[in-house]
């Protein structure tokens, strides 16, 4: 072979590693979002070309491979260049979907569609982005009776690919004291420029934003704190501004992190990602090998077919690499939510039982609980300010958010402020409030924020209350001729109750495009999480901040997945999914039913699905529900019953007319959604079981709390195993006793109990 052709191989296997064009520093810092003043960005799917590269294997042949792949992209598309001279083709996939993101007019869009091998093509979208403390609520640090962190190596040798708003790499949650090095399958990237800023904590880092080879570092702070949580290293007397102090570490202390950056400010502040730039980051997470995606962001309400993090998570899945994001924070309204796919596991938010106490004392007397991280102490507690309540006084919408112009229509000098949390955010509020000259600031939740509660690092002295304490204060505001009131810190408190409850803002289920399929799957600690900040906080200059969402509970469970992995290094990524979800608990600290913090009941099976994650017991769930390409196969075509949209998900050729579609209701999943109802009375549902359990020789018998309403009937009712390994199924009926009001949905339980293990999964019956 001639030295040229052998020197153009290697420049192509160099230049299809990475799927960006290497520029060299110093990085352009683009905004993100959508640009309407350029050529949009559409996301074309293709089939695969027509004849494909074949023989060999390793590196050379798919590198050609790849290069075919890229040439019969280029096919589709009008010519090479904009009138710009900028490339039209932003990324050529490979492994999350055949098919392209590239600079097209809709015109040019259109034309394509008479392509050979032409599938579809949309305008790419915008998804928002949806500690110290932790590790021991978890019951992973200091427990005697759990040998989770010392058992699984605290996660040695797992890579969490976190695809997220990149990362600050010099935080000392960062450093690698204590790691090992790399896995050998690892072969990403570290992309900062000449600096050598990976470690064996941080393997590499990325930046997409449309093909451009931006700067990983993260200005915003959201994928720092999520990376931390999931996989920071031990960093001693962590706080903020004091306040929650220990020793903060993520939930797999020695897990290795590959940071995907795919999250951008938006012109309006936001933090969002583009579809382009989040399927280029869970291509290269797949290239690299990563075992656990962590993915903190999605739209709500998109069809599976529609979604790319679900399309990429798919992907990802049949590698054996498992898909763990967040449900998203459009709470508490029912159905608006987000990655709700079954192959991959959702996670909803919860609250931890650490306060930081910013408790409001009365003119009367009484005391309301609230919180703040910043414990100012410039207020004399001793002493009753007058309580002004804009509100009520200007009784304009404007008024009662506390927004500048209404603020100063009122002398606020010396007062404290009431003020509901919408239509700006707190940090806005909070200095409307300084610069109007008043002294303090409530914050008030309406119903529909619940109980749910944040500790913010507030420029004046301020207390957030709960929709109770709010109801107070404001009959007593409205009752009392002079009211006044004052602001008492009183630090970090750790015994809550009740504890844990679900956030006000995690979004609920049901989904509306699943089919049926209860999401969340599980809750996790999401409320008031500090974990590591890129700049500092406060004046103490904390490098931890507390932040709260869905966002921040997904790493719970992506940092406990890569514990799994290493204790369980064979399961598929259905079966570790299992393991979580049917070891969840349902009780609060009290042995009371988890509540909502929405309407203060106890939550319903869409707000909380299997329960809270307990790490510990994940690591010996007894059985497992496993699910394959198949299973899903079957779902999808029973769901969509075409194959045009089962082919947009799984990316093979599929005969729907040949594959037995099922309803959502019969795919092997480890909770069960059903409906009853409209002449439908009754309807069996199957389940297979395998036994991981350390036992040979088990026997499982099944305790079922029936939905109101509902008969369930399982059989066989004892199931023995007789070796690790083995798969019984079982069968369940559920029976409707009378008449149903449509529309209401009843939970039950069924669970599997061994003695030593209990197999526990949520049922919810809706009736129609
Ligand atoms: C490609 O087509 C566009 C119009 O669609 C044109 O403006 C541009 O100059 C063309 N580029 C080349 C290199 O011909
Ligand atoms: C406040 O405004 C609403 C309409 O915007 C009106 O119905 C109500 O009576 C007003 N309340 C007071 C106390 O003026
Ligand atoms: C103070 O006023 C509030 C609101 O009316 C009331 O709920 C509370 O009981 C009062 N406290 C005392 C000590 O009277
Ligand atoms: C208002 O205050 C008076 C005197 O403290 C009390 O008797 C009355 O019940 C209060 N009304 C409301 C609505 O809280």
């Amino acid at each position: 072979m001639a030295a040229a052709a052998i020197l153009n191989i290697l420049l192509l296997i160099l230049s299809a590693h990475l799927l960006v064009r290497a520029q060299l520093p110093p990085f352009v810092d683009e905004g993100g979002g959508i640009d309407p003043t350029k050529t949009p960005v559409y996301i074309v799917r293709v089939r695969g070309p027509p004849v494909q590269a074949r023989g060999g294997d390793g590196h050379h042949s798919r590198s050609l491979h790849f290069r075919s792949l890229k040439n019969w992209y280029m096919s589709f598309l009008p010519n090479a260049t904009l009138s710009s001279g900028e490339p039209r083709m932003v990324y050529a996939y490979r492994e999350v979907i055949t098919g392209f993101a590239a600079r097209l007019t809709a015109d040019e869009a259109e034309a394509m569609e008479d392509k050979e091998g032409f599938v579809t093509a949309y305008p790419e979208r915008a998804h928002p982005a949806s500690t110290t403390y932790t590790p021991t609520f978890l019951g992973l640090e200091n427990n005697p009776s759990s040998s989770l962190w010392p058992d699984s190596f605290m996660g040695a040798g797992q890579i969490i690919g976190v695809i997220d708003s990149g990362i600050a790499p010099t935080h000392p949650s960062f450093r690698d004291d204590g790691m090992p090095p790399p896995p050998t399958k690892w072969s990403g990237k570290c992309f900062w420029g000449n600096t050598r800023t990976c470690n064996n904590k941080l393997l590499g880092a990325v930046g997409f934003r449309h093909s451009l080879y931006s700067n990983p570092y993260d200005n915003d702070g959201h994928g720092t704190h999520v990376a931390s949580t999931a996989a920071g290293n031990f960093v001693d007397n962590a706080n903020v501004i004091n306040q929650a102090p220990g020793r903060a570490s993520g939930m797999a202390p020695r897990a290795h992190l590959a940071i995907y950056k795919v999250l951008f400010i938006d012109a309006s502040g936001k933090l969002s990602a583009t579809d382009a730039d989040i399927l280029a980051g869970i291509e290269q997470a797949i290239r690299d090998k990563v075992d656990i995606l962590q993915m903190s962001l999605g739209r709500a309400e998109l069809e599976l077919f529609d979604s790319f993090v679900a399309i990429g998570s798919f992907a990802a899945m049949t590698k054996g690499i498992v898909p763990c994001a967040a449900v998203a924070n459009d709470g508490p309204g029912k159905s608006f939510l987000a990655n709700d796919a079954p192959w991959m596991l959702t996670v909803g938010a919860s609250t931890i039982d650490r306060e930081i106490t910013a408790v409001v004392v009365l003119g009367n007397g009484s005391e309301i609980a609230g919180k703040s991280a910043n414990q100012h102490d410039s207020l004399p507690s001793s002493t009753q300010f007058p309580l002004i309540y804009p509100g009520v006084i200007l009784n304009t919408t404007a008024s009662l958010g506390c927004l500048a112009g209404e603020l100063q229509k009122l002398n606020l000098k010396g007062k404290i402020v009431m003020c509901y949390r919408f239509i700006i955010n707190d940090d806005e509020r909070g200095l409307n409030v300084k610069n109007a000259g008043g002294a303090a600031m409530i914050l008030l939740n309406n119903k529909y924020k619940g109980q749910t509660t944040f500790a913010f690092e507030h420029v004046l002295p301020a207390a957030h209350l709960r929709n109770t304490g709010t109801r107070v204060i404001v009959r007593y505001y409205k009752n009392t001729t002079a009211p006044t009131a004052t602001i008492q810190f009183r630090g970090t408190r750790f015994d809550f109750n009740p504890t844990p409850s679900i956030a006000s803002f995690s979004s609920r289920g049901p989904s509306l495009t699943n089919g049926g399929i209860i999401k969340p799957d599980v809750i996790a600690p999401g409320v008031n999480i500090l974990a590591a900040w890129p700049r500092p906080v406060g004046p103490t200059g904390s490098i931890f901040n507390f932040l709260s969402g869905t966002s921040m509970a997904t790493p719970h469970v992506s940092g406990v997945l890569a514990l799994l992995k290493n204790r369980h290094p064979t399961w598929s990524p259905a079966e570790l999914q299992s393991a979580i979800m049917t070891t969840a608990y349902t009780l609060n600290r009290q042995g009371n039913p988890i509540t909502d913090d929405y309407v203060g009941d106890a939550a319903t099976v869409f707000e909380q699905g299997a329960g809270h994650i307990d790490p510990a017991a994940a690591a010996q769930p007894g059985l497992v529900y496993p699910l394959n390409y198949f299973d899903h196969v079957h779902y999808l075509c029973g769901l969509y019953k075409t194959d045009y949209k089962v082919e947009l998900i799984v990316q093979g050729t599929v005969n729907c007319a040949q594959v037995k579609g099922i309803q959502a209701e019969q795919l092997n999943y480890p909770s069960f959604g059903v409906t009853l109802g409209g002449g439908k009375t009754a309807v069996t549902v199957t389940r297979r079981v395998t036994n991981v359990g350390d036992v040979a020789g088990s026997d499982y018998t099944v305790n079922v709390v029936e939905p109101d309403g509902v008969w369930v009937e399982v059989t066989p009712k004892t199931l023995r195993f007789s070796f690790v390994g083995e798969e019984l199924t079982y069968d369940v009926d559920f029976r409707l006793k009378g008449a149903t009001a449509a529309g209401e949905v009843k939970d039950g339980r069924l669970s599997w109990d061994s003695g030593k293990y209990l197999v526990s999964s949520p049922i919810a019956v809706t009736f129609v």
